[in-house]
Protein backbone atom coordinates (compact mmCIF):
# COMPACT_ATOMS: atom_id res chain seq x y z
CA UNK A 1 0.00 0.00 0.00
CA UNK A 2 2.88 2.44 1.43
CA UNK A 3 4.87 1.40 -1.90
CA UNK A 4 1.64 2.00 -4.45
CA UNK A 5 1.02 5.53 -2.76
CA UNK A 6 4.90 6.13 -3.18
CA UNK A 7 4.59 5.26 -6.77
CA UNK A 8 1.46 7.89 -7.51
CA UNK A 9 3.14 9.91 -5.53
CA UNK A 10 6.35 10.23 -7.99
CA UNK A 11 3.98 10.18 -10.95
CA UNK A 12 2.69 13.84 -9.37
CA UNK A 13 6.18 15.08 -8.01
CA UNK A 14 7.79 15.14 -11.22
CA UNK A 15 4.99 17.13 -12.71
CA UNK A 16 5.16 19.48 -10.20
CA UNK A 17 7.52 19.85 -9.65
CA UNK A 18 29.19 10.65 13.02
CA UNK A 19 30.86 11.25 17.75
CA UNK A 20 33.89 9.12 17.61
CA UNK A 21 32.89 5.18 18.57
CA UNK A 22 31.94 5.12 22.03
CA UNK A 23 31.93 2.69 24.84
CA UNK A 24 27.77 1.54 25.78
CA UNK A 25 27.46 3.33 28.79
CA UNK A 26 24.73 5.54 30.44
CA UNK A 27 25.06 9.01 28.61
CA UNK A 28 27.00 11.57 31.46
CA UNK A 29 26.41 15.10 31.48
CA UNK A 30 23.10 15.70 30.47
CA UNK A 31 21.86 17.17 34.06
CA UNK A 32 19.37 14.26 33.24
CA UNK A 33 18.71 10.79 34.94
CA UNK A 34 17.11 7.79 33.30
CA UNK A 35 14.36 7.85 35.99
CA UNK A 36 13.96 11.71 35.91
CA UNK A 37 13.68 11.70 32.73
CA UNK A 38 11.20 8.77 32.23
CA UNK A 39 8.86 10.46 34.88
CA UNK A 40 8.14 13.47 32.71
CA UNK A 41 7.97 11.14 29.49
CA UNK A 42 5.28 8.74 31.09
CA UNK A 43 3.35 11.45 31.64
CA UNK A 44 3.97 13.18 28.40
CA UNK A 45 4.64 10.20 25.62
CA UNK A 46 4.27 7.08 24.28
CA UNK A 47 1.14 6.54 25.33
CA UNK A 48 0.84 9.60 26.75
CA UNK A 49 -1.32 12.63 24.96
CA UNK A 50 -0.18 14.47 22.36
CA UNK A 51 1.28 18.47 22.02
CA UNK A 52 -1.96 19.62 20.37
CA UNK A 53 -1.08 23.40 20.23
CA UNK A 54 1.62 22.99 17.16
CA UNK A 55 1.62 23.30 13.47
CA UNK A 56 1.54 19.25 11.83
CA UNK A 57 2.10 18.31 8.30
CA UNK A 58 -1.24 17.26 7.05
CA UNK A 59 0.06 16.41 3.36
CA UNK A 60 1.15 18.50 0.14
CA UNK A 61 -0.92 20.67 -1.63
CA UNK A 62 -0.29 18.35 -4.80
CA UNK A 63 -2.69 15.99 -3.14
CA UNK A 64 -5.53 18.10 -3.51
CA UNK A 65 -5.26 17.79 -7.14
CA UNK A 66 -5.62 13.95 -6.97
CA UNK A 67 -8.00 13.68 -4.69
CA UNK A 68 -10.30 16.41 -3.77
CA UNK A 69 -11.45 15.46 -0.61
CA UNK A 70 -8.42 14.14 1.23
CA UNK A 71 -9.19 12.14 4.10
CA UNK A 72 -5.67 11.93 6.88
CA UNK A 73 -6.53 10.71 10.53
CA UNK A 74 -4.16 13.32 12.88
CA UNK A 75 -3.42 13.05 16.24
CA UNK A 76 -6.01 10.43 16.56
CA UNK A 77 -8.97 12.74 15.08
CA UNK A 78 -10.72 12.09 11.46
CA UNK A 79 -9.85 15.16 9.13
CA UNK A 80 -10.97 15.70 5.52
CA UNK A 81 -9.02 18.62 3.66
CA UNK A 82 -10.17 20.47 0.50
CA UNK A 83 -10.29 23.56 -1.16
CA UNK A 84 -13.39 26.07 -0.69
CA UNK A 85 -14.46 28.07 -2.97
CA UNK A 86 -11.56 30.55 -2.84
CA UNK A 87 -9.69 27.96 -3.55
CA UNK A 88 -8.21 28.15 0.25
CA UNK A 89 -7.53 24.55 2.36
CA UNK A 90 -9.60 24.07 5.26
CA UNK A 91 -10.23 20.65 7.62
CA UNK A 92 -13.04 19.95 9.28
CA UNK A 93 -13.99 16.86 11.09
CA UNK A 94 -14.00 14.07 8.65
CA UNK A 95 -17.64 12.50 10.49
CA UNK A 96 -20.71 13.42 9.63
CA UNK A 97 -22.92 14.33 12.63
CA UNK A 98 -25.80 12.85 10.87
CA UNK A 99 -25.20 8.50 10.79
CA UNK A 100 -20.94 8.95 11.14
CA UNK A 101 -20.19 8.13 7.58
CA UNK A 102 -16.91 10.25 6.53
CA UNK A 103 -17.75 13.29 4.76
CA UNK A 104 -14.73 12.44 3.09
CA UNK A 105 -17.03 9.83 1.19
CA UNK A 106 -19.32 13.00 -0.05
CA UNK A 107 -18.31 15.42 -2.69
CA UNK A 108 -17.50 19.56 -2.95
CA UNK A 109 -20.43 21.44 -4.07
CA UNK A 110 -20.02 25.03 -4.13
CA UNK A 111 -16.85 24.95 -2.20
CA UNK A 112 -19.23 22.89 0.63
CA UNK A 113 -18.48 19.48 1.82
CA UNK A 114 -21.79 17.30 0.87
CA UNK A 115 -22.38 14.24 2.36
CA UNK A 116 -22.62 11.44 0.27
CA UNK A 117 -25.45 9.55 2.39
CA UNK A 118 -28.15 11.66 2.82
CA UNK A 119 -26.34 15.04 1.46
CA UNK A 120 -25.64 17.64 4.53
CA UNK A 121 -23.87 20.61 3.70
CA UNK A 122 -20.48 21.58 5.82
CA UNK A 123 -18.61 24.96 5.12
CA UNK A 124 -15.25 25.10 6.37
CA UNK A 125 -16.02 26.59 9.66
CA UNK A 126 -17.81 22.45 10.42
CA UNK A 127 -21.53 24.62 10.10
CA UNK A 128 -24.14 23.14 8.62
CA UNK A 129 -25.33 24.78 5.63
CA UNK A 130 -27.36 22.47 3.48
CA UNK A 131 -30.07 19.90 4.55
CA UNK A 132 -32.69 19.08 2.22
CA UNK A 133 -34.82 17.63 4.39
CA UNK A 134 -35.21 20.19 6.57
CA UNK A 135 -33.45 23.34 8.45
CA UNK A 136 -30.09 23.12 9.29
CA UNK A 137 -30.37 23.97 13.23
CA UNK A 138 -27.09 23.89 15.24
CA UNK A 139 -25.86 20.92 13.21
CA UNK A 140 -22.21 21.49 12.51
CA UNK A 141 -18.45 19.47 13.16
CA UNK A 142 -15.31 20.34 14.40
CA UNK A 143 -13.08 22.76 12.19
CA UNK A 144 -9.57 22.99 11.84
CA UNK A 145 -7.00 25.98 11.53
CA UNK A 146 -5.34 25.21 8.20
CA UNK A 147 -2.35 26.68 6.52
CA UNK A 148 -0.81 25.72 3.00
CA UNK A 149 2.97 27.17 2.77
CA UNK A 150 5.38 25.87 0.10
CA UNK A 151 3.56 23.15 -0.85
CA UNK A 152 2.83 21.83 2.28
CA UNK A 153 -0.16 21.61 4.62
CA UNK A 154 -0.28 22.55 7.70
CA UNK A 155 -3.12 21.68 10.38
CA UNK A 156 -3.32 22.75 13.71
CA UNK A 157 -5.02 20.33 15.99
CA UNK A 158 -5.46 22.60 19.39
CA UNK A 159 -6.79 26.01 20.44
CA UNK A 160 -7.71 27.42 17.30
CA UNK A 161 -7.17 30.83 19.01
CA UNK A 162 -3.40 29.81 19.44
CA UNK A 163 -2.97 28.78 15.79
CA UNK A 164 -0.55 31.62 14.59
CA UNK A 165 0.72 30.85 11.26
CA UNK A 166 4.15 32.98 12.28
CA UNK A 167 4.81 29.59 14.22
CA UNK A 168 5.14 27.34 11.08
CA UNK A 169 8.59 26.61 11.06
CA UNK A 170 10.16 28.66 8.04
CA UNK A 171 12.19 26.17 5.95
CA UNK A 172 14.69 27.05 3.44
CA UNK A 173 15.28 25.97 -0.17
CA UNK A 174 12.05 24.92 -1.25
CA UNK A 175 11.37 27.19 -4.16
CA UNK A 176 11.56 25.42 -7.37
CA UNK A 177 13.16 28.79 -9.25
CA UNK A 178 16.83 27.41 -7.37
CA UNK A 179 16.20 24.41 -6.50
CA UNK A 180 14.57 20.47 -7.48
CA UNK A 181 12.15 19.97 -4.95
CA UNK A 182 11.10 15.75 -4.56
CA UNK A 183 8.32 14.70 -2.29
CA UNK A 184 7.75 11.07 -0.51
CA UNK A 185 5.67 10.03 1.78
CA UNK A 186 5.39 6.77 4.27
CA UNK A 187 3.18 5.03 6.49
CA UNK A 188 4.83 4.25 10.12
CA UNK A 189 3.33 1.60 12.31
CA UNK A 190 5.52 3.14 15.19
CA UNK A 191 5.19 5.99 17.32
CA UNK A 192 6.26 9.12 16.44
CA UNK A 193 9.50 9.78 18.92
CA UNK A 194 11.00 6.76 17.30
CA UNK A 195 10.36 7.76 14.05
CA UNK A 196 12.19 11.23 14.89
CA UNK A 197 14.90 9.11 17.59
CA UNK A 198 15.87 7.91 14.42
CA UNK A 199 16.93 10.62 12.79
CA UNK A 200 18.08 12.43 15.75
CA UNK A 201 20.72 9.64 15.61
CA UNK A 202 22.51 9.39 12.70
CA UNK A 203 25.11 6.48 13.87
CA UNK A 204 22.67 4.21 12.98
CA UNK A 205 23.43 4.76 8.65
CA UNK A 206 27.04 2.91 9.04
CA UNK A 207 25.02 -0.63 10.08
CA UNK A 208 21.64 0.15 8.69
CA UNK A 209 22.28 1.44 5.48
CA UNK A 210 25.31 0.43 3.46
CA UNK A 211 24.53 2.58 0.53
CA UNK A 212 25.07 5.79 2.91
CA UNK A 213 26.86 5.13 5.67
CA UNK A 214 30.73 4.08 5.47
CA UNK A 215 32.90 4.00 8.92
CA UNK A 216 33.59 7.59 8.68
CA UNK A 217 30.36 7.65 10.19
CA UNK A 218 31.53 6.28 13.50
CA UNK A 219 34.94 8.09 13.74
CA UNK A 220 32.68 11.64 12.99
CA UNK A 221 32.91 14.12 15.76
CA UNK A 222 29.09 14.85 17.20
CA UNK A 223 28.24 18.52 18.27
CA UNK A 224 24.70 18.87 19.77
CA UNK A 225 22.94 22.09 21.09
CA UNK A 226 19.97 23.46 22.11
CA UNK A 227 18.41 26.68 21.01
CA UNK A 228 15.26 27.27 22.75
CA UNK A 229 13.12 24.61 22.14
CA UNK A 230 15.22 23.70 18.90
CA UNK A 231 17.96 20.80 19.36
CA UNK A 232 20.36 21.13 16.29
CA UNK A 233 23.17 18.18 16.24
CA UNK A 234 25.54 17.76 13.30
CA UNK A 235 27.83 15.02 12.73
CA UNK A 236 31.41 16.10 11.05
CA UNK A 237 32.52 12.99 8.64
CA UNK A 238 36.42 13.60 7.80
CA UNK A 239 38.32 11.15 4.88
CA UNK A 240 36.28 8.75 2.97
CA UNK A 241 35.20 7.76 -0.17
CA UNK A 242 31.31 7.76 -0.33
CA UNK A 243 29.42 5.06 -1.39
CA UNK A 244 28.63 4.94 -5.20
CA UNK A 245 24.84 6.06 -5.44
CA UNK A 246 26.18 8.97 -3.16
CA UNK A 247 29.17 10.01 -5.24
CA UNK A 248 27.24 10.25 -7.65
CA UNK A 249 24.46 12.66 -5.86
CA UNK A 250 27.61 14.74 -4.59
CA UNK A 251 29.46 14.51 -7.59
CA UNK A 252 32.11 12.93 -5.92
CA UNK A 253 33.44 10.61 -7.70
CA UNK A 254 36.37 8.21 -5.91
CA UNK A 255 37.84 11.58 -4.14
CA UNK A 256 38.01 11.81 -0.67
CA UNK A 257 36.07 14.06 0.89
CA UNK A 258 34.83 15.41 4.41
CA UNK A 259 31.15 15.01 4.41
CA UNK A 260 28.74 17.39 7.00
CA UNK A 261 25.56 16.22 8.35
CA UNK A 262 23.04 18.35 10.60
CA UNK A 263 19.99 18.00 12.04
CA UNK A 264 17.83 20.65 13.40
CA UNK A 265 14.38 19.30 15.08
CA UNK A 266 11.42 21.81 15.88
CA UNK A 267 8.99 20.55 18.50
CA UNK A 268 7.04 18.22 18.18
CA UNK A 269 8.74 16.46 15.14
CA UNK A 270 9.97 18.05 12.44
CA UNK A 271 13.55 18.28 11.30
CA UNK A 272 15.60 19.66 8.55
CA UNK A 273 18.83 17.60 7.49
CA UNK A 274 21.24 19.45 5.95
CA UNK A 275 24.15 17.54 3.99
CA UNK A 276 27.50 19.37 2.59
CA UNK A 277 29.97 17.73 1.11
CA UNK A 278 33.42 19.24 0.25
CA UNK A 279 36.88 17.42 -0.94
CA UNK A 280 39.94 16.65 1.58
CA UNK A 281 41.95 17.92 -0.90
CA UNK A 282 42.01 21.59 -0.26
CA UNK A 283 43.61 22.73 -3.83
CA UNK A 284 40.34 21.59 -5.61
CA UNK A 285 37.28 23.97 -4.40
CA UNK A 286 33.81 22.66 -4.39
CA UNK A 287 30.87 22.12 -2.54
CA UNK A 288 28.10 19.92 -2.76
CA UNK A 289 24.80 20.00 -0.85
CA UNK A 290 21.67 18.66 -0.02
CA UNK A 291 18.58 19.40 2.07
CA UNK A 292 15.99 16.66 3.32
CA UNK A 293 12.93 17.63 5.57
CA UNK A 294 11.74 14.78 7.64
CA UNK A 295 8.24 16.11 8.81
CA UNK A 296 6.83 13.13 10.95
CA UNK A 297 3.14 13.64 12.32
CA UNK A 298 1.26 11.10 14.49
CA UNK A 299 -1.36 10.02 12.79
CA UNK A 300 -2.18 7.81 16.16
CA UNK A 301 -0.29 6.70 18.69
CA UNK A 302 1.64 3.51 17.21
CA UNK A 303 1.41 5.14 13.54
CA UNK A 304 2.57 8.00 11.86
CA UNK A 305 2.93 9.79 9.01
CA UNK A 306 6.68 10.49 7.45
CA UNK A 307 6.97 13.55 4.64
CA UNK A 308 10.37 13.98 3.56
CA UNK A 309 11.07 16.24 1.16
CA UNK A 310 14.60 16.07 -0.94
CA UNK A 311 16.09 19.98 -1.60
CA UNK A 312 18.66 20.00 -3.93
CA UNK A 313 20.67 23.27 -5.88
CA UNK A 314 20.02 23.39 -9.21
CA UNK A 315 23.47 25.23 -9.29
CA UNK A 316 25.10 21.69 -8.78
CA UNK A 317 22.39 19.01 -9.54
CA UNK A 318 20.37 18.38 -12.66
CA UNK A 319 16.99 17.06 -12.77
CA UNK A 320 18.50 13.19 -12.98
CA UNK A 321 20.34 13.52 -10.02
CA UNK A 322 17.64 14.90 -7.66
CA UNK A 323 15.67 12.00 -8.81
CA UNK A 324 18.03 9.42 -7.78
CA UNK A 325 19.02 11.53 -4.67
CA UNK A 326 15.00 10.47 -3.83
CA UNK A 327 15.31 7.56 -5.59
CA UNK A 328 17.95 6.37 -2.66
CA UNK A 329 16.58 8.45 0.46
CA UNK A 330 12.74 6.36 -0.20
CA UNK A 331 14.75 3.21 -0.70
CA UNK A 332 16.66 3.72 2.38
CA UNK A 333 13.42 4.85 4.64
CA UNK A 334 11.30 1.74 3.17
CA UNK A 335 13.62 -1.08 2.44
CA UNK A 336 15.79 -0.23 5.51
CA UNK A 337 14.06 2.44 8.57
CA UNK A 338 10.82 1.17 8.38
CA UNK A 339 11.14 -2.39 8.78
CA UNK A 340 13.35 -1.85 12.20
CA UNK A 341 11.36 0.74 13.38
CA UNK A 342 8.54 -1.26 12.96
CA UNK A 343 9.91 -4.24 14.28
CA UNK A 344 11.12 -1.64 17.27
CA UNK A 345 7.55 -0.88 17.49
CA UNK A 346 6.36 -4.02 18.33
CA UNK A 347 9.25 -4.47 20.72
CA UNK A 348 8.09 -1.84 22.83
CA UNK A 349 4.43 -2.33 22.25
CA UNK A 350 2.20 -0.09 23.59
CA UNK A 351 4.92 1.57 26.04
CA UNK A 352 6.80 4.71 26.03
CA UNK A 353 10.36 3.19 25.23
CA UNK A 354 11.91 5.65 28.30
CA UNK A 355 9.66 4.04 31.03
CA UNK A 356 11.40 0.75 29.87
CA UNK A 357 14.59 2.11 31.06
CA UNK A 358 16.78 1.54 27.58
CA UNK A 359 20.18 1.98 27.68
CA UNK A 360 21.13 5.22 26.79
CA UNK A 361 24.48 5.39 24.36
CA UNK A 362 26.03 8.91 23.96
CA UNK A 363 24.76 9.13 20.26
CA UNK A 364 21.48 9.18 22.23
CA UNK A 365 21.55 12.39 23.22
CA UNK A 366 20.04 14.54 20.51
CA UNK A 367 17.04 12.34 20.94
CA UNK A 368 17.13 12.83 24.33
CA UNK A 369 17.14 16.34 24.77
CA UNK A 370 14.18 16.50 21.57
CA UNK A 371 11.99 14.21 23.88
CA UNK A 372 12.77 15.79 26.91
CA UNK A 373 11.79 19.50 25.45
CA UNK A 374 8.68 17.61 23.60
CA UNK A 375 7.83 16.72 27.04
CA UNK A 376 8.05 19.70 29.10
CA UNK A 377 6.00 20.92 25.98
CA UNK A 378 2.92 19.22 26.71
CA UNK A 379 3.26 18.76 30.67
CA UNK A 380 2.97 22.49 30.25
CA UNK A 381 -0.35 22.01 27.56
CA UNK A 382 -1.64 19.83 30.16
S1 LIG B 1 -24.81 10.38 7.20
FE1 LIG B 1 -24.36 12.36 6.44
S2 LIG B 1 -26.22 13.17 5.86
FE2 LIG B 1 -26.71 11.23 6.65
FE1 LIG C 1 17.88 5.79 8.52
Amino acid sequence: MHLSWLNLARAWLHSVSREPRQQCVVMEGMHLSVEAHSKIESAASGVGPFLRNSWYVAGYSQELDMQPLLARTILSRPVVFYRDAGGNVAGIADRCPHRFVPLSKGKIVDGQVRCGYHGLGFDRTGKCVHNPHGPTGALSVAAYPVQEKLNLLWVWMGDAALADPALIPEFANLDEGHHHVRRGYLHGRAHYELMTDNILDLSHIEFLHPGLGTDAVGRARVDTTQDGTIVRTSRAMKDEVLPPGLAYVYKSGDQRVNRTMSVDWYPASNMVLQVQVEPVDTSTSWRTSTQTLHLFTPEAEGSTHYFYVGSLPRATADEETADRFLAALSNAFVTEDKPMIDAQAQMVGNHDIMSLKPALLPTDKAAVLARRTLAKLIADEV
